[in-house]
């Protein structure tokens, strides 16, 4: 770590001895790691469901272009420049008397609040580990009140969400290369490879592949709201971590030499690619079945064990796995904030 920061130019500026990415891949997965989470995979399915599908996926899709893109860029730059956290960099780049310092603040605050919400889901997730293996059986209501008695159990709720921490501080305090790196390394191709075999068995093995993709990739305007709107922008943000310096973070290990535009488009585009892949994925197997999209924060926890009922844990099994795998590697970045 240390010796990567003979070169020159950056030593003479660095108040503290901060190690960088050992290589540009090690950079992306990590980065890509933190933004790909619970908002791509559990979020991004149902607020497409709730908000009706194709002219919601349109409209966010132009939102991470034309917003997010240029803002993950700004983030990397400030980070790069300061060589500082965000409470750093803004402190080292504002204008004396400039308020732009306490966005920094900001940033690590927002950090702490969503990962107190991020956790609890996160924590619902590695429970559906356990479920699955056990495997779910019984009516569709019994396996929906599953998801019910969890989520309305403190003890339970808790309790998962401690392990989920605990998981997460242990990353973190490996420090920057032997944790956040070299999980992503694990974690990150390991995600892409489920998320690949469930879309195909979703498209090719289930009868809701073509509505599924009807229903993300055909607009239909009449059912664009205001709020559709605003959540697409809003969803923009969370799902590409930006706006609370968590890429201003990543950034300030970059080296000099790194092509910040063209990292952080892979970066937008394997994030976009793993929501779309998931909301197909979920989709098929919503229609399969004859179920509703619209059922909000539950849906892959209670609509989809009703098919994993029948599927048993070949499929249920890579499923939570993978997504506890995207909520760790975001819950570690979350953390990387408010510790660094
Ligand atoms: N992008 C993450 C996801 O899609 C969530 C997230 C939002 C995040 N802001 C963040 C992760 C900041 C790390 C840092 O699940």
């Amino acid at each position: 770590m240390a010796n990567e920061m003979g070169d020159k130019g950056i030593k003479g500026r660095l108040s503290t001895n901060r190690g960088t990415w050992t290589t540009r891949f090690g950079f992306i997965l990590a980065a890509a790691g933190s933004a790909v989470g619970l908002g791509n995979i559990w979020k991004f399915p149902y607020i497409t469901g709730v908000y009706g599908g194709g002219a919601f996926v349109l409209v966010y899709l132009g939102c991470v272009v034309i917003v997010g893109l240029p803002l993950m860029i700004a983030e990397f730059m400030i980070g790069r420049r300061a060589q500082e956290n965000p409470v750093g960099a803004f402190q080292r780049l504002h204008r004396d008397g400039s308020p732009w310092q306490l966005v920094g603040w900001l940033g690590v605050a927002s950090g702490f609040i969503i990962l107190s919400f991020y956790s609890v889901i996160a924590g619902w997730a590695l429970a559906y580990i356990g479920k699955s293996i056990i495997g779910f059986a019984g009516t569709a209501e019994q396996i929906q009140g599953q998801f019910i008695d969890l989520v309305g159990s403190p003890g339970k709720s808790v309790f998962w969400h401690t392990v989920f921490m605990a998981l997460c501080i242990g990353i973190v305090i490996g420090g920057i290369q032997r944790g956040i790196e070299r999980w992503s390394r694990i974690l990150m191709p390991s995600l892409l490879v489920i998320l690949l075999a469930l879309m195909v068995y979703g498209l090719f093995y289930t009868h809701g592949g073509m509505q599924a993709l009807n229903f993300m990739f055909k607009p239909d305007f009449s059912k664009l709201s205001a709020e559709a709107v605003l959540s697409a922008l809003g969803h923009a943000f969370f799902t590409l971590s930006l706006g609370m310096g968590a890429m201003i973070t990543y950034g300030s290990y970059m080296r000099r030499e790194a092509n910040l535009v063209r990292d952080a488009v892979t970066i937008s585009v394997l994030d976009t690619l793993i929501a779309l892949l998931a909301g197909v994925a979920i989709f098929s197997l919503v229609f399969h079945f004859g179920l509703e999209p619209d059922k909000g924060p539950g849906l892959i926890f209670m609509t989809l064990p009703v098919l994993f009922a029948q599927t048993g844990p070949i499929v249920s099994v890579p499923f939570f796995v993978l997504l506890t795998f995207a909520a760790i590697t975001s819950g570690i970045s979350l953390l990387e904030v408010v510790v660094s």
